[in-house]
């Protein structure tokens, strides 16, 4: 099935198009050094961004694939959960095309379709649900960390969630406490590769805790007091990247426990993680190694998918249409839309 797919829920501008699982085209305006001036995302930017660009990068999706609109056979969009301004203008769009088309129209759930993202793979990319196997899945970005065990395809269920702030968001803090440029995360990831982690000591919030949620702003906090104790260490090179690699492996420590602590509990035997913090390297390698010793399989979203994408909303969208799911052309956004709403029935 030809699927054209837009994402808008965030600060990126996204539009792919999907035939049989693979990925055609996948073409992504970011605002990120638009927001980044404000040390983070303003919705109203944000969605006027969106209504400029929406139709460039719809157009430029259509064209890298080497299809027009007559060929497409079904239309998708996040719905939600996201910046209400900014789902907006993707929902709308997505409707009017499908509307206008005759063609059938599916609202995507953003953190399902996360979900779903490490079984596609290769170059171009394709989605590989033959190789699917039940796993728990780790969502961490900016806006979110969930974890989820997923047992099949469209079939899954909330472990846990942040509390308060996502890992993300806490790099993202943390960055800007060190005067670092917005996103943090990305830089110190970086600045970390060439400090000590044991450097200093951080908080590992609700680690022993046997539950699956997770807590980050208390971590944010701490780096706060101690920067106000020690005011001149962020000046001195060296220092910083410790300070940068000591707060990234506490963030580390507790989504790699959080997310083999769930895998050995429900006793599956892969383990996967996406969105924008998946990408970073110290997560990576340590996923990598825990996984492998406890013998199980790691997959992780392809680096362009990991961030904010419609690759990702097209190919959950296709399994979603496939399987009679159908949206109205008048359906509200989900700003708020929990992931609960798609569990499992038990
Ligand atoms: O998935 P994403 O692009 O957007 C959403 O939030 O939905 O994720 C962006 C987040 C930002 O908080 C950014 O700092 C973080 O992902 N991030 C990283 C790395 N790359 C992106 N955090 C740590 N290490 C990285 N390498
Ligand atoms: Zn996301």
């Amino acid at each position: 099935m030809r699927i054209l797919a837009f994402e808008t829920s965030c600060d990126e501008t996204s539009a792919a198009v999907i035939a049989d699982g693979r990925v055609l085209s996948n073409v992504i305006a970011t605002q990120i050094r638009l927001h980044a001036e404000y040390g983070g995302v303003v919705p109203e930017l944000a969605a006027r961004e969106h209504l400029k660009n929406l139709p460039v990068v719809a157009e430029s999706a259509l064209r890298q694939a080497g299809l027009g609109v007559g060929d497409i056979e079904g239309v998708a969009a996040t719905a939600g959960p996201g910046l209400p301004q900014a789902l907006w203008v993707g929902m709308r769009a997505a409707q009017a095309f499908a509307f206008a088309r005759n063609r059938p129209f599916v609202g995507i759930h953003h953190h399902e379709a996360h979900l779903y993202s490490p079984w596609i793979e290769g170059e171009p990319p394709e989605a590989h649900f033959e190789r699917f196997e039940p796993n728990i899945s780790l969502i961490v970005s900016g806006g979110h960390t969930v974890l989820v065990q997923v047992e099949g395809i469209l079939r899954h269920q909330v472990l846990g969630a942040t509390m308060d702030d996502a890992a993300g968001e806490c790099f993202d803090k943390v960055g800007k406490l060190l005067g670092l440029p917005y996103p943090g995360g990305p830089v110190m990831d970086r600045l970390a590769a060439e400090g000590r982690a044991e450097a200093y000591d951080f908080p590992r919030p609700l680690i022993r805790e046997a539950g699956h949620d997770f807590s980050f702003s208390g971590l944010k906090t701490s780096v706060r007091y101690f920067l106000e104790r020690n005011p001149d260490l962020a000046a001195d090179p060296q220092r910083l990247r410790d300070l940068c690699a000591s707060v990234q492996a506490a963030i580390v420590d507790v989504l790699i426990a959080k997310l083999m602590g769930a895998a050995h509990r429900w006793r599956v035997r892969c383990v996967t993680a996406s969105g924008g913090v998946s990408c970073n390297r110290a997560f990576r390698a340590r996923l990598g190694s825990e996984a492998k010793a406890a013998g199980m399989t790691v997959r992780f979203a392809p680096p362009s998918l990991c961030t904010d994408n419609a690759a990702m909303i097209g190919v959950l969208a296709e399994r979603r249409l496939l399987a009679g799911d159908r949206s109205g052309y008048d359906d509200e956004i989900r700003p708020n839309w929990p992931l609960e709403t798609l569990a499992i029935e038990r």
